[in-house]
């Protein structure tokens, strides 16, 4: 049907007649002469219709926009002054010879120009549309060019692509499990894969040695701007590799891409941290390392000062006084301030104390602060020397449980280095190691693994899964891009006993391991080999590359925060016999029960 993509028309193409297929982007009548912009994958040209062809010229005017359009033109040059420079094509237009309307559209639900003027939620209900602005498609290609690197990278690296099941059992990665049931099962489920894991260790033991798979994982979870409940991992599994020989070969990969893809050569190595250095100083195990901003203890200073607030949670084992030091930060306004402590109330902060720093020369005259009463001198003068702080700085203070203090402080790190332009270096990968082994459950009241429970624990610290769990440490990593938590994996546990051990701390009788995990045991026992690996989320992986502010804008049809589809509506309800067949009885929740 055609001859070129309408993109790829240039002034190589003059005098020549080229045949297109496209959407109509744009028509505009400018006395007695129509123009066309026509739109397809590759970009946009101008088409001309003038008089002389008045049967064409006729069907040019019943034209709007988004219709489909077969035509047939010659190029030729821009009249000198018309020549567009913004546009690929834009120093050529095609006299149109010949048009075809393939199709009629009704008036789209937006013009893809205005797509900022509609909600989110029209864009995924017309999505179809929404995907054919320019910068839509082109994170799509961004997407299937990063995959084929990948791929090309795995396949040159001795990796076999193998599938595993979707429908299956479930796999602990903490969120709660999409099921499925099972007509030929009455009342029995599937799961969804939360991830291969489980199916990705039984290749190694089955003598994969490397394996990877692109691989849609579900995760019933509370959604955010990188969370989805359907989303892609970059799978990958090896066998004799330690961890060092893992983040070696996956840093090359992540290298490989960026370079292909944005030309930027990132650092080799990635610098590492362990887990409890990135909380002391970040607050978080996946600092933006482009934000300069440190945290700063003052559990010392603070433990004997009268001022509550502050000495509690310094006393506390289980609590954090920690400072912020914001250069340049005392023009902040009281607005502003307010702006933040409302913030690191999303975190559960229940306040954010502060101290703005005017002239330290004049001592604490100098200083500006609703907390300077509570405080006495010496602790004024400790949290100035410690913090570093100078003319025209101000401090912000968290006291709490330590995990408010390094929630609330560790987002207000991020947000404070947006909002006052304070981000040094475009791109900053880390690998986060030493993660502790288990986590303590205060509303349970019990060990939970930090990553899953088939990560190994560090094999000199055996002795502490005894003594003291909380002080074992895993050999797991995660790798972190500009605050992103990329991918994450471990070397596994390949020894019976030290899976059944694990399962114990973690209170997984012998009966539940059994029933949930009895296959994966029962292959320990049969050759199973030393192994490790990891996982990337793709969508996050292309939504750093692409620049893009949520993964929902590199998934061709995400769901929304409430995981739907407003595309297809989904999920629906089905009918009576379906529910019958798969032995379904559906309890309405109590409010709608009510109502009906
Ligand atoms: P983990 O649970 O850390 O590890 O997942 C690996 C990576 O997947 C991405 N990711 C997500 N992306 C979008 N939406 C989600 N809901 C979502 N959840 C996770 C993240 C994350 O780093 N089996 C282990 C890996 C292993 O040990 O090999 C696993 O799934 O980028
Ligand atoms: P208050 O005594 O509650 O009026 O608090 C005095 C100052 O301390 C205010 O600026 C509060 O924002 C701040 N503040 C209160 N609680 C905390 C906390 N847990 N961490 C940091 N600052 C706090």
């Amino acid at each position: 049907m055609r001859s070129h993509y309408c993109g790829q028309i240039n002034s190589a193409h003059i005098d020549q007649e080229v045949e297109l297929c496209g959407w109509v982007h744009r028509r505009r009548d400018h006395g007695g002469v129509i123009f066309i912009d026509l739109r397809d994958r590759e970009g946009l040209v101008q088409v001309v219709y003038d008089p002389d062809l008045p049967e064409i010229f006729q069907l040019a005017e019943h034209v709007r926009n988004e219709f489909v359009l077969r035509i047939k033109g010659r190029v030729r040059p821009r009249p000198e002054g018309t020549v567009n420079p913004d546009l690929p094509t834009g120093e050529v237009e095609i006299l149109g010879l010949e048009l075809e309307i393939l199709n009629r559209a009704d008036t789209p639900p937006f013009q893809l120009d205005e797509h900022e003027r509609v909600s989110e939620e029209v864009r995924l209900r017309y999505r179809y549309v929404d995907l054919r602005r320019p910068e839509m498609l082109e994170k799509i290609r961004v997407r299937a060019k990063a995959t084929q690197i990948l791929r090309r990278f795995l396949d040159d690296s001795g990796f076999l692509d193998i599938e595993t099941p979707m429908l299956t059992k479930a796999t602990p990665e903490g969120a709660r499990d999409y099921l499925v049931p099972s007509r030929t099962h009455p009342g029995q489920f599937f799961a969804l894969p939360q991830s291969p894991q489980l199916f990705k260790q039984l290749l190694m033991m089955a003598g994969m040695d490397r394996y990877y798979q692109i691989v849609r994982c579900f995760r019933d979870e509370d959604l955010r701007a990188d969370r989805q409940p359907e989303f892609t991992q970059l799978d990958i599994e090896t066998s004799f590799l330690n961890e060092d020989e893992i983040m070696q070969l996956n840093e090359e990969m992540i290298r490989t891409l960026y370079k292909e893809i944005l030309d930027v050569d990132l650092p080799d190595p990635f610098p590492r941290m362990t887990y409890h250095e990135a909380m002391d100083r970040y607050g978080s195990d996946r600092p933006d390392l482009r934000v300069p901003l440190e945290l700063i203890d003052l559990q010392d200073v603070m433990a004997s000062v009268e001022f509550k607030v502050f000495s509690g949670p310094a006393k506390d084992p289980k609590g954090r006084v920690a400072a912020l030091r914001v250069p340049g930060g005392n023009t902040l306004s009281r607005k502003q301030i307010d702006e933040y402590t409302k913030f690191v109330g999303i975190y559960g902060a229940k306040g954010l104390a502060y101290i703005k720093v005017n002239e330290k020369a004049k001592g604490v005259e100098g200083l500006q602060s609703p907390i300077l009463k509570f405080l006495p001198d010496e602790a004024v003068s400790a949290i100035l020397e410690r913090t570093g702080a100078e003319d025209g700085d101000l401090i912000f203070f968290g006291a709490d449980k330590a995990r408010v203090v390094n929630e609330s402080l560790g987002a207000l790190r991020v947000r404070l280095g947006e909002d006052l332009a304070l981000m040094e270096g475009e791109w900053k990968p880390l690998w986060v190691v030493d993660f502790p082994m288990f986590e303590w459950d205060e509303q349970h009241d019990r060990w939970t693994p930090l990553h899953h429970p088939f990560t190994s624990p560090k094999l000199d610290q055996l002795d502490l899964l005894d003594s003291d769990p909380g002080a074992c440490n895993s050999r797991a990593y995660d790798m972190v891009m500009n605050g992103v938590e990329l991918g994450g994996g471990s070397i596994r546990i390949h020894q019976q006993d030290v899976q059944q051990k694990i399962f114990q701390l973690l209170e997984i009788g012998e009966e539940e391991a059994e029933e949930k995990f009895g296959f994966l045991l029962s292959a320990l026992k049969f050759g199973c080999p030393p192994h490790g690996g990891l996982a990337f989320g793709l969508d996050r992986l292309v939504m750093l590359l692409t620049g893009s502010d949520s993964i929902r804008d590199v998934m061709a049809f995400p769901k929304t925060q409430t995981a739907a589809c407003l595309l297809t509506a989904a999920p629906s309800d089905v009918g009576a016999d379906q529910l019958r067949e798969l032995s379904i009885r559906v309890r309405k929740p109590a409010s709608e029960e009510t109502s009906a």
